[in-house]
């Protein structure tokens, strides 16, 4: 299988107060087409970061991070934008939504900046309510981005970050924000755009969400301290049950 995604040797230092922090230590794996791979670990052991810096929003340290065999560090600001913005779909929490636009004008910006979607402002209108419908948030299309809540905020990114049928998408704890039925919902709909084709990655502290993927990877203090491949074929209740008992073992 090719891969969309390879990861080598990969490192991250922040300096903070003169002091050198390294997060990411030599990070390496891959992630073929088509894959859904969860990261898990505790907290401040690089998972954000790493997704980060896998998806040209931050710069590593070193290492290569190679996205359907291009080196990311290798592109111009102006390649790295269009891959960002046509071949990856992002939802991360802290990423803000324009504060003057409505919530579906949000979600069909990438759309509207997009070279390679060719459609009328109508056509593009009429796919961004259509995921709206989907994700359960069309009543608020209209609204002002400060007028929805949390809930329905994290679920405009992601239906933002599908505007433009990605060929992978990058996830920052995207159930973080909710309760158990919404998470099982935004679940639902990030593997059905799985079993369409769309590479996954994302973060995520709910084993319930990992045992949807089809891979875990777990990491400590900066490194990948175990690997773990979900038999998507069982049931999930089992998948889970697995899944958990691995997770103890890694120290979860
Ligand atoms: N911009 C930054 N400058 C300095 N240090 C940072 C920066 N961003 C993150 N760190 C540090 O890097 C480490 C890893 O942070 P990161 O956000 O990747 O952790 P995480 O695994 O995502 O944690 P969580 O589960 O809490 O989200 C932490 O020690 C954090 O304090
Ligand atoms: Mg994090």
């Amino acid at each position: 299988m090719e891969n969309i995604l390879e990861v080598k040797d990969l490192c991250k230092t922040y300096i903070v107060n003169k002091r050198q922090i390294n997060v990411l230590r030599n990070v390496s794996f891959t992630v073929a087409k088509g894959e859904m791979v969860a990261i898990m670990g505790p907290s401040g052991s690089g998972k954000s970061t790493l997704l980060y810096s896998v998806s040209g929003m931050d710069r590593m340290t070193a290492g290569e991070v190679l996205f359907n065999g291009k080196s990311l560090s290798g592109m111009s600001e102006n390649e790295l934008s269009r891959v960002r913005i046509e071949d990856m779909g992002f939802i991360f929490q802290q990423m803000y939504m324009m504060k003057n636009l409505s919530v579906l004008d949000n979600i069909i910006l990438p759309a509207v900046k997009s070279k390679k979607i060719k459609e009328s402002r109508k056509k593009t209108v009429e796919r961004g309510q259509e995921l709206m419908r989907r994700l359960g948030i069309i009543e608020v299309a209209g609204n002002d981005i400060n007028e929805v809540s949390g809930g329905q905020l994290q679920r405009a990114c992601i239906c933002r970050s599908m505007i433009n049928c990605p060929e992978m998408l990058f996830a920052d704890e995207p159930t973080g924000a909710l309760n158990r039925s919404s998470s099982d919902e935004v679940m639902d709909e990030l593997v059905k755009l799985n079993s369409g084709g769309t590479s996954i990655m994302l973060v995520t502290h709910d084993a319930k969400v990992a045992a949807r993927c089809s891979r875990v990877l777990f990491i400590v203090d900066g490194n990948i301290k175990g690997e773990y491949n979900i038999n998507r074929e069982e049931p999930l209740r089992t998948r889970e049950r697995s899944l958990n008992n691995w997770l103890m073992e890694m120290g979860w």
